[in-house]
C-alpha cells in the first residue's frame, strides 16, 4: 500500500488533480489523475516530469492509449528514437516497437527476448536512450495472477551503498558497452530469440565507451552505469581484473534493496529513467500471450 500521496494542485479546468504515489520501494510511483491516451495538459506534464526525477519509475494505471497518443507523450519528454529493429516496429508507427512473444504466420510480431538481463536501454548508442515508455496490451497470467513482471533497480542507490574502496577505484574509469557482445551473451545462454541483425546494421553499431559512473542530468545523482546486458569490459584494465569488477558491479544491482517490481496489468503505461534505474524483465510466461508497445526517447553524451 502507498505510503503517502503527493498531490500536485491543479486549476478547477484541467480536471482532476494528478497524485504522485509512492509504491514503497527506493523507486517507483503510482501517478494518477492523468489521461494518457489524450493530449496531455502542461500541469500534467509538470505532475510526469516530478514523479520521474523523484521516483525514476512511474505507473499510469487503466490506460486507453492508441500508438499516435503513445508517440505524442514520448515526444513531451525529448527527441524519440527509432528502433533499428525496424521489422518489429508498430504498422505505421515506426517509433513504437512490439515487444512480444506472439507468432503470426509462424513470424514473431514483436522483440521476444528484450531485457533478460540486467540493462539500460541502447546503452550500446553515444547517446543512450534516457526514458523509456512500455503500454501493457496483453499480459499473461497463471491462476489469476499476472506473469512476466519487470523489475527495477536503483543506480543511484546502488552507487550510494558501494564501499568508499570500490568508488575509489571506478572514479573516472570508463566501461565499453557492446550489442554485439550482448547478442553473443544471448547466444551463448540459448536465449537468442531475434531475427538476426545485417552486416550492414552491425558496421552502424559500433562498441562505445562511457562513464562507469554517470552524473544524472536531472538531478546530479551519482549512477552506476556498467550493466550485466551490454557492458563488455572496463577500458584499460587487464581481462580478469576486469571481469572480477564488472562481476561485483553487476551483484551490487541485483541485491533486491535497490528494486521495484512491476506487477503488469493490461493498460499500465510504465515509464522509466534509463540513468536512475536499470530493469530485466523476468521470463516465465513460456508461449502465454504477452504484447506491448515501447517508446525511446533519446538523451545527451553521458558524463
Ligand atoms: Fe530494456
Amino acid at each position: 500500500m502507498p505510503a503517502r500521496s503527493e498531490p500536485v494542485t491543479a486549476t478547477r479546468s484541467s480536471g482532476p488533480a494528478a497524485r504522485i504515489i509512492p509504491l514503497g520501494s527506493p523507486i517507483g510511483a503510482e501517478v494518477t489523475g492523468i489521461d494518457a491516451g489524450a493530449p496531455i495538459s502542461d500541469l500534467a506534464m509538470q505532475a510526469i516530469w516530478k514523479a520521474l526525477d523523484d521516483h525514476s519509475v512511474i505507473v499510469l494505471r487503466d490506460q486507453h492509449i492508441f500508438p499516435a497518443a503513445q508517440v505524442a507523450l514520448a515526444r513531451r519528454l525529448g527527441d524519440m528514437r527509432t528502433s533499428f529493429y525496424n521489422r518489429y516496429s508498430v504498422p505505421g508507427q515506426p517509433e513504437l516497437s512490439v515487444v512480444s512473444n506472439i507468432k503470426e504466420g509462424g513470424e514473431s510480431i514483436g522483440i521476444a527476448d528484450a531485457g533478460m538481463l540486467w540493462h539500460t536501454d541502447a546503452s550500446y548508442l553515444k547517446t543512450p536512450d534516457m526514458y523509456t515508455l512500455l503500454y501493457g496490451i496483453e499480459i499473461p497470467q497463471r491462476d489469476g495472477k499476472a506473469i512476466g513482471d519487470t523489475l527495477f533497480s536503483s543506480t543511484g542507490a546502488a552507487y550510494e551503498s558501494l564501499p568508499a574502496e570500490i568508488k575509489d577505484r571506478i572514479a573516472g574509469a570508463r566501461a565499453i558497452h557492446s550489442f554485439i557482445d550482448h547478442l553473443e551473451k544471448k547466444r551463448q545462454s540459448n536465449n537468442l530469440k531475434r531475427a538476426p541483425i545485417t552486416e550492414a546494421q552491425k558496421a552502424e553499431l559500433p562498441d562505445v565507451d562511457h562513464p562507469v559512473v554517470r552524473t544524472h542530468p536531472r538531478t546530479g545523482r551519482r549512477c552506476l552505469f556498467v550493466t550485466e546486458g551490454h557492458t563488455s569490459t572496463i577500458a584499460g584494465l587487464p581481462a580478469q581484473e576486469s571481469a572480477e569488477l564488472l562481476r561485483l558491479l553487476w551483484d551490487q544491482i541485483r541485491k533486491p534493496e535497490f528494486h521495484y517490481r512491476h506487477s503488469w496489468r493490461k493498460g499500465d503505461l510504465v515509464i522509466w529513467d534509463n540513468c536512475a534505474v536499470q530493469h530485466l524483465a523476468v521470463f516465465d510466461y513460456g508461449d502465454t500471450p504477452r504484447r506491448l508497445h515501447r517508446a525511446g526517447v533519446m538523451g545527451t553524451v553521458p558524463y
